[in-house]
């Protein structure tokens, strides 16, 4: 039942070049330009005309929302905020009539993301759930939705079901911005046909593995570790440090790599890991001298660079090359050699891979 694999987490890893497929699957055709999602179409005039977009979700899922609010903003320029479900359902939220809500959840039974749903429709919103789970509470609570098509996510530690949840909210940013007129259509098109070259990309992110073995071998007795990534990468950051701490029990942080400085930095010295998102885009000089910075302090830097980079590769320890997409897309190649690396450090160190100490696969306490 794991495919040969030792761990359904290794297994739900390997599986996303073929489970992304699935969900853009029929709903994406590229050469026609064309983006097909029937709970979009049927509900497109709420959306376009939406003044704000709320995302609730919680952990993993909630990084997902946050690479969305980029997404929609850049593409569809609708505002978009971002809430942990648990902090939206019981602060008492200004909801509007004309607001949309995308709840987003793999396991559509997470109990504060239900509740936050209940909440505004009780408010008169109009709520949209990204769900994994086929039939779920919260897929059957929403007005409308778009499933994942990750099929069955087994491991504790959620892989699969972000990189697909990324894919769906893109379709959807894309989508939007197609009826809004607010991305040229040349820039529309080049998502598009990158999306569709996802699949293909995330396979080589996964060669990168033995490479990964070996960092996880230098590293896997650290006490903390740093993760920094700017614009689309910053959840991608964040997500990461989650993935490390729930498995292998080792402290990390995300953080947005410009706030370093503004406290983080007085934590590095040469025990200190800090992994960085460094993808040759907007910004790479940016993230350059964050990387200086942090060599500067000793700490050891492992980044992630694109195919063939020169620059970051002089100053840092150790590199893990991925295929480039667009900006907004890279956030999906990028998840990939993280999620590696947390599942060979957890197991180096004997942890309980497939169900961390104190998780549920799904949370439906309050
Ligand atoms: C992390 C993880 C959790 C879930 C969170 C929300 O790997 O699995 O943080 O993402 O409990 O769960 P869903 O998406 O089922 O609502």
């Amino acid at each position: 039942e794991k495919g040969g694999f030792e761990h359904f987490m290794l297994k739900e890893i390997h599986e996303q070049p073929d489970v992304i497929k699935d969900t853009f699957r029929g709903r994406l055709l590229s050469d026609k330009g064309i983006i097909r999602m029937a709970g979009v179409e049927d509900n497109l005039e709420k959306f376009t005309r939406a003044k704000r977009i709320v995302i609730v979700a919680c952990g993993t899922s909630w990084h997902a929302g946050l690479v969305a609010e980029y997404m929609i903003e850049e593409f569809a320029r609708i505002p978009v905020e971002v809430e942990y479900a648990s902090e939206f359902r019981y602060r008492n939220p200004i909801i509007n009539e004309d607001d949309v809500i995308i709840a987003i959840s793999q396991s559509g039974e997470t109990a504060d993301t239900l509740a936050a749903i209940k909440l505004a429709k009780e408010k008169g919103a109009f709520v949209f759930g990204v769900c994994n789970v086929v039939g779920s509470s919260i897929a059957r609570e929403t007005h409308a939705g778009a499933y994942t098509h990750a099929g069955p996510e087994i491991g504790v530690a959620s892989t699969k079901a972000f990189t697909t949840q990324i894919t769906v909210l893109a379709l959807i940013a894309l989508r939007l911005a197609k009826e809004k007129g607010t991305l040229s259509h040349s820039e529309y098109l080049r998502n598009l046909v990158e999306l569709e070259l996802i699949p293909e990309k995330v396979k080589e992110a996964l060669l990168a593995d033995s490479e990964i073995i070996k960092i996880a071998e230098v590293y896997k007795d650290s006490n903390n570790c740093l993760y920094l990534g700017r614009g689309f990468n910053y959840p991608v950051a964040l997500e990461g440090a989650l993935k490390l701490k729930e498995i292998s029990y080792i402290h990390a942080e995300g953080y947005p790599a410009a706030e370093m400085k503004h406290g983080p930095i007085a934590l590095i010295d040469e025990q200190m890991p800090v992994i960085v998102i460094a993808p040759n885009q907007n910004h790479y000089d940016k993230v350059v001298s964050n990387i200086q910075e942090i060599k500067a302090r000793s700490g050891k830097i492992i980044a992630l660079v694109s195919k063939g980079d020169v620059q970051v590769r002089k100053l840092a320890d150790h590199v893990i090359e991925m295929p480039q997409s667009t900006e907004a897309l890279t956030s999906i190649i990028a998840t990939i050699p993280l999620q590696l690396l947390s599942y060979h450090i957890a197991v180096m160190r004997e942890c309980n891979v497939d169900q961390p100490r104190n998780l549920a696969k799904s949370v439906t306490v309050e």
